[in-house]
């Protein structure tokens, strides 16, 4: 059966990456999951005190950084690797979400994540999450879905997220943190959030993790049914 790209897109936490694992898992396809690529760009603008104003300096440091995504074996999730180093849990703590929209919309950074983003998905069978996916790194995904939620769901959510790592955090500053990072990712020039034309919107905020993902997989039936039958035709 032909392998296709599911495009998951939406607001910052409203369930995109968890949604986006479990489909991935269901159809045996890889995730790759495109926020924490920005995140590790982030981490090593941070920790090489790189000028974020300084193209010549961006562009020397975007040819230092080598994302990778690797499968931890013992609690079977994929994990993000930034030149060799597994930087899954310092990419989400909150000084890096605090960061990281200003980081994602310089367009340097863009085309390198972008570029290395359609290389991954090249061969398709993949579920990918992000912000621009259907409309600029696989606009010609067969799925597309976008996804949103209230803003104080949201803040819930990743508040005991990060607690659950150990992370206290005010419920306010992710509020103000969610709301910052909305605002910039959907005006910024180069790629912003915004609906693919041809995206299903789902708001899971009064919605179960297994009805979302029950939502993006009855999208790819649909989706293998049509194409079966246009065979057929
Ligand atoms: O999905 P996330 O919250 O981990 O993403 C972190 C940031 O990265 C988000 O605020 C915007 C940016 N991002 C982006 O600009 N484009 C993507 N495809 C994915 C994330």
């Amino acid at each position: 059966m032909k392998k296709l790209v599911v495009a998951i897109d939406g607001h910052s936490s409203c369930g995109k990456s968890t949604t986006a694992k479990l489909v991935a898992k269901d159809l045996g396809y890889a995730y790759i999951d495109t926020g924490a690529m920005y995140r590790a760009v982030t981490l090593y603008f941070l920790e090489h005190y790189i000028d974020f104003t300084n193209p010549k300096k961006i562009d020397q440091a975007l040819q230092e950084i080598h994302i990778t995504f690797e499968r931890n074996t013992k609690s079977n999730r994929n994990e993000v690797f930034l030149n060799g180093l597994n930087v899954e849990d310092e990419i989400r703590k909150m000084y890096i979400s605090n960061k990281v929209s200003e980081v994602s919309c310089i367009p340097a950074v863009r085309h390198a994540m972008v570029s290395q983003q359609q290389k991954m998905g090249r061969k398709r069978g993949v579920v990918m999450d992000g912000r621009d996916i259907g409309t600029t790194v696989f606009p010609d995904a067969e799925v597309k879905v976008f996804m949103t939620a209230d803003v104080d769901t949201r803040a819930r959510r990743r508040q005991q997220e990060l607690l659950d790592k150990g992370e206290l955090v005010p419920l306010d500053d992710i509020i103000a943190n969610l709301q910052k990072r909305d605002l910039i990712d959907s005006t910024r020039k180069e790629s912003p959030l915004v609906r693919a034309e041809d995206a299903e919107i789902l708001d899971t905020s009064h919605i179960t993790i297994d009805e979302q993902v029950d939502f993006v997989l009855h999208q790819v039936s649909a989706k293998l049914l049509e194409q079966e039958l246009a065979k057929r035709k």
